[in-house]
């Protein structure tokens, strides 16, 4: 662990203005510098340092911080790595805590694995790039794949002599352990005798989000049947495989920028489009995706699309991995090649254009794909359509938001040509089934405390937050441009008695201009991406347009937005479908009045915010160096405000409210 005092020190040094000038050009503008935002392309400047109170924010994509978080933000740093790149700019020492032995003999293991991977890495492209045999075989075999030196060079490409021990023998010489050569598996140790695992084969390296090299893929020149294509690193203590994803370490920053992410199955898939200039791009090396690949790329996008080679066995087995990725939130999209094309040979015989273009144009929406592929399997056998509509509501179902995956049902009925009910019933009893199971486990559970609360189970789970963020963009949908006349609750002092009363205060105002006014003054953000594009879409709108009407409005935005509008415009079907409003977590929609609407959904949204933020603190005093008397105070701060908020809210503070 790095020390506090190193951090307090890098804190006291790095001046932001100078760390984010290193990857934005910045002009000064006042007392602050202005940039154009390195989150989103943009041609008038919405970016801001300001060096006084040694903070960014960015407009356009609402993000903020200091200089540790611009690092997180821009370079995909994790907190440490943010550290270490300060320290190293400003020179300062880097100060690590006291370990036990035992932790230091542990991470001194993992770092000369770490050590050996590396040398491993220069050593093949050494013998690549200037040695005879490593020209004529390696680089020769990858020039006729159609990399350039550029590509070669970039991916770190290699090749490993056809040699029994060329690698270890080397690496020995240069006083690297054989443990470490065989715990990285780049030795295979049989009898005292050992053998270099990847040789004669060309060399990808596998990196890790920040750059370390992990392991290796090689893979095979001869066309000898009995020896696998390719050959891999084995699992060790740096390299676990369901938590890499080959080619993030490039593909990150053009992933998070383009806002999606293209998931091929090889090496060479990654590196062709690499080179044709698709850069948001990966891997999960011809294994099938893990959750936790998924989360790696969740950091830095929702939008995964998935690219499947032409043959339709292999697309078919892939189908059941795509649910994975439902099932994380994610939205999914899938492209399929020409007959006989996978992504790097496509790649390979077209233009940057044009495989731009085609991939535009033949991207589809997953369950949009799924259910049309599989209507086409079912064609007159009814027997066959009805495993399918099951099959296909299986994949909606693993979608964690109810509005998507209404929208889903709609579409597939079509697609599928029969009626919604079926398809909705069909949710319904794979749901039923699902809380069943969650609840017989669920009160297994509980037995042992013997606590039963098995409502909670049988409800589906509520995103309050998103509940609530729609909700406002409905108002302002429906009700934007009213005028209404707004009470507001005032905290003043008693003149007779002293204690702090709530006093009302009426004022008339535009119901916009209220909840733009109230946002802005909790500072409240959107946390959906969606509704923070609507959102200020609309306020945009009804400031500069008293007329504003929902039809033109829906009209002029793009497809998805104006899908999600009509969803929230149809909200208040969904409120009596599920019993939301029992539990007062949702306002209800039916209070007398639109100004009575706008306030409840704020202070609802305020009141969720704050048991957020207990909820976080209490993750925090579970911390083992956690400062637990200011946590206290810091919650005792927001039990008081949300106290105050309930009042407002004309709720009572039960103790199921504040936990
Ligand atoms: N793979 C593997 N072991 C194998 C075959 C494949 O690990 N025996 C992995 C590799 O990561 C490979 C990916 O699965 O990149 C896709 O396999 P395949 O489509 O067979 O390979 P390509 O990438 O098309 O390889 P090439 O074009 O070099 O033949
Ligand atoms: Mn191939």
């Amino acid at each position: 662990m790095i020390s506090q005092n190193t951090i307090a020190q890098v804190f006291e040094t790095a001046r932001v203005e100078e760390v984010i000038g290193d990857f934005v050009q910045l002009k000064k503008s006042g007392s602050n510098y202005k940039g154009l935002s390195p989150f989103s392309e943009e041609r008038t400047p919405s970016f801001m340092v300001s060096p006084v109170k040694q903070i960014w924010k960015d407009f356009s994509s609402g993000k903020g911080g200091n200089a540790v978080t611009f690092l997180m933000e821009h370079e995909h740093f994790t907190y440490p790595e943010a550290i270490k790149y300060l320290a190293k700019k400003y020179n300062i020492e880097i100060e690590e805590t006291q370990r036990t032995d035992e932790e230091k003999a542990q991470a001194d293991a993992r770092e000369s694995l770490y050590l050996v991977s590396e040398y491993a890495n220069t050593y093949f492209q050494r013998i690549l790039h200037t040695t005879d045999k490593g020209r004529a075989i390696g680089l020769s075999y990858f020039k006729e794949r159609g990399f350039t030196e550029e590509t070669i060079k970039k991916f770190q490409l290699g090749y490993s002599l056809d040699e029994w021990q060329a690698f270890t023998d080397d690496a020995l010489g240069k006083a690297y352990k054989l443990e470490f050569l065989e715990k990285t598996g780049l030795t295979i140790v049989k009898e005292q005798k050992h053998f270099d695992r990847f040789k004669g084969r060309v060399m990808f390296p596998i990196h890790s989000m920040s750059g370390r090299v992990l392991g290796f893929g090689g893979r095979i020149l001869t066309s000898d049947k009995k020896a696998a294509k390719y050959l891999n690193s084995p699992e060790s203590d740096i390299y676990h495989k369901s938590k890499v994803l080959y080619g993030l370490y490039f593909a990150k920053q053009n992933i998070a920028k383009e806002d999606n992410c293209y998931l091929v199955e090889g090496y060479t898939d990654v590196i062709q489009f690499y080179q044709t200039g698709v850069k948001n791009v990966v891997s999960s090396s011809g294994t099938a995706l893990t959750p936790e690949q998924i989360r790696l790329i969740n950091r830095l996008t929702n939008n995964i699309t998935v690219l499947f080679d032409s043959d339709a066995a292999g697309i078919r087995a892939s189908l059941r991995g795509v649910d994975l990725i439902l099932e994380q939130g994610m939205n999914v999209k899938v492209c399929t090649f020409p007959d006989g094309e996978d992504p790097d040979s496509f790649a390979r015989e077209n233009t940057l254009e044009e495989l731009t273009v085609y991939l535009q144009e033949n991207t589809k929406d997953f369950i949009q794909f799924k259910a049309s592929l599989l209507v086409r399997e079912a064609q007159n056998d009814p027997i066959k359509k009805a495993e399918t509509i099951r099959e296909i509501v299986n994949s909606i179902a693993k979608i964690p938001d109810p509005i998507k995956r209404e929208i889903y049902i709609q579409e597939c009925a079509q697609i599928m040509d029969i009626s919604e009910n079926v398809l909705f019933s069909t949710l319904a009893q794979i749901n039923k089934k699902e809380y069943q199971d969650a609840n017989k486990k669920y009160k297994k559970d509980q037995r042992a405390f013997e606590v039963v609360r098995n409502e909670e189970v049988a409800r589906p789970k509520i995103d309050i937050q998103f509940e609530l963020e729609q909700k406002i963009i409905q108002i302002l949908m429906l009700y934007g441009n009213r005028e209404e006349e707004f009470e507001d609750l005032i905290l003043k002092e008693d003149e007779v008695s002293g204690d702090l009363i709530l006093e009302p205060v009426k004022q008339a105002a535009k119901v916009f201009e209220k909840i733009y006014l109230d946002l802005q003054e909790d500072e409240m953000q959107f946390t959906n991406e969606g509704f923070k594009t609507l959102y200020y879409n609309i306020i945009d709108r009804l400031h500069q347009d008293e007329q504003f009407s929902t039809k033109d409005f829906i009209n002029q935005l793009d497809q998805n937005l104006a899908s999600t509008v009509t969803s929230i415009l149809m909200e208040d079907e969904k409120y009596n479908l599920h019993d939301w409003h029992r539990n007062n977590i949702i306002p209800k929609g039916k209070e007398d009045t639109i100004a009575q609407l706008v306030s409840q959904t704020i202070l609802s949204l305020r009141c969720h915010l704050i048991d957020k933020k207990v909820a976080e603190y209490k993750e925090e005093t579970l911390k083992e160096d956690a400062n637990s008397k200011t946590i206290i105070e810091d919650v005792k701060d927001y039990l008081g405000l949300k106290m105050l908020l309930s009042r407002k809210l004309g709720k009572v503070v039960g103790g199921q409210a504040v936990k």
